[in-house]
């Protein structure tokens, strides 16, 4: 990826999880974990029940029900592939199948649902960089463009 994140902690997590005055406060607090650190540590589950008096199973349901929310370190580069209906009708499951065989191990390929690119699908992101009308070569031409190479 190309931020950079702070390595976690347990006083880290703990020192910005105090900080958070909104509603909400469970879900809220994975993401900000997740924005520092890059992903949700499991560890972080019993610090947030702690500092939010709320029980672990709550927070562990929140954090895995947000598909967005990782608990692994994201890997150099991040490509989703829309996997919604109006991609699937113009090539998505094809694109997906060429992903496998195209991109290196540095990658992490997910299947998302609807990118709000459906008149130009199928739809992927490398990154934060939207693509339209993917195929396997602008798929490895935006993962080249990383630098993580494919
Ligand atoms: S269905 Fe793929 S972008 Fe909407």
């Amino acid at each position: 990826m190309t931020t950079s994140h702070t390595p976690w902690s347990p006083e880290s997590a703990r020192a910005l999880l105090v900080e958070i005055d909104e509603p909400g406060p469970v879900l809220v607090a994975l993401q900000t974990l997740q924005a520092a650190f890059g992903y949700v540590h499991s560890d972080s589950i019993p610090i947030v029940a702690d500092v939010f008096n709320v029980s672990r199973a709550e927070v562990y349901g929140v954090l895995t029900f947000y598909s967005d929310l990782r608990t692994t370190p994201p890997l150099d580069v991040e490509v989703r592939i829309c996997m919604g209906e109006a991609c699937q009708a113009v090539g998505a499951r094809s694109l997906r199948a060429d992903a496998d065989a195209l991109i290196g191990p540095s990658c992490d390929v997910q299947n998302v649902f609807c990118l709000g690119n459906c008149a130009l699908g199928p739809a992927a992101v490398v990154n934060d960089r939207m693509i339209g009308r993917a195929d396997a070569s602008t798929l490895r031409d935006a993962v080249m463009a990383t630098g993580a190479g494919a």
